[in-house]
């Protein structure tokens, strides 16, 4: 008769293709087994009534980034980790960032650093290129992939990040050649620029002036640039954060021309507006939710969802991105009083991520209970080169999993949550569906908000390249 170190007995078992009552058969961190009244393992855990999912993979959040000389994000890798799995998380892949005239790979080294023995969940990097030099794209960037840094981003605006469409151009070239998937942030650096000289000229530099620096046209507009660079090196992209219904209908020609565009999208463009970052005075609440690409209005959250439905998206991730609110390194600080073009840029989401999803995707009825397992867990493991170790339950898989109590009702709460940050953006929204534990590769982490594991469980992920990315011709390797 077989035996397990653990069965997760009697829950309901989705994965992104099926639903069945099942128990989850562990050994040595792996499923091993996925049946009815399997033989009574080690450890038992009754899931009665609750969902076995999945642990969620975040393919989008900034720990521990460099500051630029500005205010230090709220999370770490032990915090940051921490919060992914009070959430329900397993995986998260964050940036490894490239400051202008540094090499990668020392910035890959110190990212290292900054993340061994760290974090709470698993983990992988994508990279964030700000200075593609000959070196970079010739010998670096190569050799990272190689080493299981799959995907790098990069940016159509920021001061210390964007680059000319000619670097981008540059960069796409050098993925098409290493295999790599190139994520973009689609909002243009001189249309910005100007809204903000000409708004802090008219004295309108309170945070909601951020949502109006950076219209959706300003994101449609680099969301068609990308993808016409991406048609003419004939790369797969991935656009991240997509806002509203002017970038998603960039995404859905290009699908419906043929070109491979992908889409993430996030919470804050499903649950937030431009109006919660009014509060027009500098004091007030408003830059809690300056985040980029801001969040826009009601009718763009239903734009977001026929985007989701229709296959548009493949991801959602959380954009975590912390920082204080309160204090001299928080969103108030003296600087960012004087222009909103100084409030530190990014919100923290990863904890909230999967309970905004399943209330008002599944909960209201928009997206099946599948769709949700393929939205947080199994796409990202496909997109990111972490499948069929990562993203599903069945035998092979590494037993990452969450509990989740399709019924409980919630109201989000700073206090509930376990991230560095000082609020949350979602303070007061009432959601229906919690994670009630996780498992990290078979290991207890979290139950009911108790944090059971350990900075450095989590290991680094070198991860395979995308199957969605360009393939490799290996015949010239
Ligand atoms: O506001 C945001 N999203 N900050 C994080 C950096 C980024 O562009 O993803
Ligand atoms: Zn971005
Ligand atoms: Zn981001």
């Amino acid at each position: 008769m077989q035996s397990y170190d653990l069965v997760i007995r009697g829950g309901t078992v989705v994965t992104a293709a099926d639903t069945v009552r099942a128990d989850v058969g562990i050994t040595g961190g792996r499923i091993v087994a996925v049946g009815e009244n399997l033989s009574p393992g080690t450890n038992e855990v009754s899931a009665d009534g609750l969902l076995v999912m999945p642990g969620g993979i975040d393919s989008h959040v900034h720990l521990a980034q460099p500051a630029f000389g500005g205010p230090a994000m709220a999370d770490g890798f032990e915090t940051g980790t921490r919060s992914a799995i009070a959430g329900g998380n397993t995986t998260v892949i964050p940036f490894a960032l490239q400051p202008r005239g540094a090499s990668l790979r020392a910035s890959v080294v110190d990212y290292h650093k900054e993340s061994d023995g760290k974090s709470y969940c698993d983990y992988g990097f994508h990279l964030i290129i700000s200075d593609p030099t000959s070196t970079v794209l010739g010998q670096e960037l190569p050799s990272l992939v190689g080493d299981g840094y799959t995907s790098f981003k990069v940016f159509m605006t920021y001061e210390d990040l964007v680059l000319s469409d000619r670097q981008i151009l540059d960069v796409l070239d050098c993925a098409r050649s290493c295999g790599a998937l190139v994520m973009i942030h689609c909002e243009g650096y001189d249309a910005i620029r100007f809204m903000t000289e000409k708004l802090e000229l008219a004295s309108k530099k309170a945070p909601y002036y951020h949502a109006v620096s950076r219209p959706e046209s300003v994101e449609r507009e680099a969301t068609h640039r990308a993808i016409s660079h991406a048609e003419l090196t004939d790369v797969p992209i991935m656009i991240v954060h997509v806002s509203g219904r002017e970038a998603m209908e960039q995404l859905r020609w290009a699908q419906q021309k043929g070109l491979k565009v992908y889409g993430e999208t996030c919470p804050q463009y499903v649950a937030l507006t431009a109006d919660d970052l009014k509060g027009l005075n500098m004091d007030e609440s408003g830059g809690k939710y300056v985040c980029s690409p801001p969040p826009r209005d009601k009718t763009s959250w239903d734009a977001i969802w026929e985007g989701i439905r229709s296959g548009v998206f493949q991801t959602f991730s959380s954009d975590h991105c912390p920082f204080f609110y309160e204090g001299e390194m928080g969103k108030l600080n003296p600087k960012a009083r004087t222009s909103f073009k100084w409030v530190p840029n990014g919100i923290p989401g990863v904890e909230t991520r999967l309970q905004i999803l399943f209330s008002k995707g599944v909960v209201e009825g928009r997206i099946t209970l599948n769709e949700f397992v393929a939205l947080t867990s199994t796409n990202h493991a496909k997109m990111y080169g972490l499948y069929p170790k990562k993203g599903s339950i069945a035998p092979g898989f590494d037993a990452d999993i969450v509990l989740w109590d399709p019924n409980r009702k919630e109201t989000i709460r700073q206090e509930l949550l376990h991230h560095g940050a000082d609020y949350t953006p979602y303070e007061g929204m009432e959601v229906t569906g919690w994670p009630v534990m996780t498992f990290l590769r078979g290991k207890k982490v979290m139950e009911n908000g108790e944090i059971l594991g350990s900075p450095g469980d989590g290991t680094f992920l070198a991860r395979d390249l995308s199957p969605y990315a360009a393939p490799v011709d290996r015949t010239n390797h």
